[in-house]
């Protein structure tokens, strides 16, 4: 089984990417031949500052790394060093019908936000087709909002199949349903651009700062709480075992329990789950060439099978 996903260079990676994309990710290099990519391509449709973008591509690599993306097993690489893809986009564009890609609630979200609607904006499904039908993958790990992303990327896969023969495999989304939509501290889906986020490699004080932060109701220490209704507690449960998540629901439905205090316990569930992690990347941001070494060596690995795929495409279509 093959499985691909990538992620945009484009801010400090937060839980919300962790637990809905990374985290996944990582566990499913396990169970097949794993390809992950810094999605560069896609982030210039947001970022127009090269050294932003330099640095946000440093950032992402070193945060996978350290968090147990192992490039052993799995193929790690830059987007843009797979240029294979940007001419693949182009024959897929051939059978994407515009009203497909019109449909597409991110591209109207971003235009709502205030980014400039340009082509490469509204066509970033097409190129996002074309970084998974490149490697032939089977299955897609992300997060929630990423689903009509991969409805575009079958239904393009189908379309060509059914139009010049089959040459693509029709991926298959892997959302995690345990993590759905993780909130930020103000309660709202956790985004960059909400401003909202707790970096997983972010300043301590800054990441205590955030945590106690986090909004909750005015219930006293004395009322009972319904733990279902509390963010911090939908933030303490994506981190704990499940017993430390019972433990807490009790505390939570008898009276005496402080919202102060469950904030503590999540910053050092937080600590807990990140110190090894933060280690291994302060580590790793000492050996940028070893670093480098990799994204090239998975870059090559990913090149290799995008060029069959091309071949395969270009063929079908009469390119040959
Ligand atoms: P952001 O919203 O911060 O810009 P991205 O859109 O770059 O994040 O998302 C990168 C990956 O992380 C995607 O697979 C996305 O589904 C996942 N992701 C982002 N935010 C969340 C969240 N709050 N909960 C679950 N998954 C998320
Ligand atoms: N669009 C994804 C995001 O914003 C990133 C991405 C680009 C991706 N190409 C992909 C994810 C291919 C999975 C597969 O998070």
């Amino acid at each position: 089984m093959r499985i691909l996903s990538g992620i945009q260079p484009s801010g400090k990676l937060h839980l919300g990417n962790y637990l809905g994309m990374m985290q996944p990710a990582i566990e499913l290099q396990e169970k097949g031949e794993a390809f992950i990519f810094i999605a560069d391509y896609h982030a210039l449709t947001t970022v127009s500052d090269p050294a932003m973008l330099r640095e946000g591509s440093r950032d992402v690599a070193l945060d996978f790394l350290a968090c147990g993306l192992d490039p052993e097993r799995t193929a790690f690489y830059r987007q843009s060093d797979v240029p294979e893809v940007t001419e693949l986009t182009w024959l897929l564009s051939v059978v994407t019908p515009m009203g497909l890609l019109e449909r597409c609630h991110s591209y109207k979200d971003k235009i709502v936000k205030g980014i400039a609607p340009s082509h490469a904006l509204f066509a970033y499904p097409v190129l996002m087709t074309a970084d998974i039908l490149a490697v032939q993958s089977d299955l897609v790990p992300v997060g929630r909002d990423q689903k009509q992303h991969l409805e575009v990327a079958r239904d393009v896969a189908i379309k060509f199949n059914n139009q010049y023969g089959d040459v693509f495999k029709i991926p298959e989304p892997s959302i995690p349903d345990h993590v759905a939509v993780v909130p930020g501290v103000d309660g709202q889906k956790m985004s960059k651009s909400y401003g909202n986020t707790i970096e997983i490699f972010g300043d301590p004080k800054e990441t205590k700062k955030r945590i106690m932060r986090i909004v909750t109701d005015s219930k006293t220490v004395e009322e009972p709480k319904d733990p279902d209704e509390s963010i911090v507690f939908a933030l303490y449960r994506l981190l704990a075992t499940p017993e430390q998540t019972e433990e807490m629901a009790a505390r939570f439905r008898a009276p005496g329990l402080g919202y102060g205090d469950v904030k503590k316990a999540l910053l050092g569930l937080f600590i807990d789950h990140f110190a090894v992690f933060r280690e291994r990347r302060e580590e790793l941001a000492r050996n940028l060439d070893y670093v480098e070494a990799i994204l090239q060596k998975g870059a090559e690995r990913a090149r290799s099978e995008a060029r069959k795929t091309l071949t395969a495409a270009r063929e079908a279509m009469g390119l040959d």
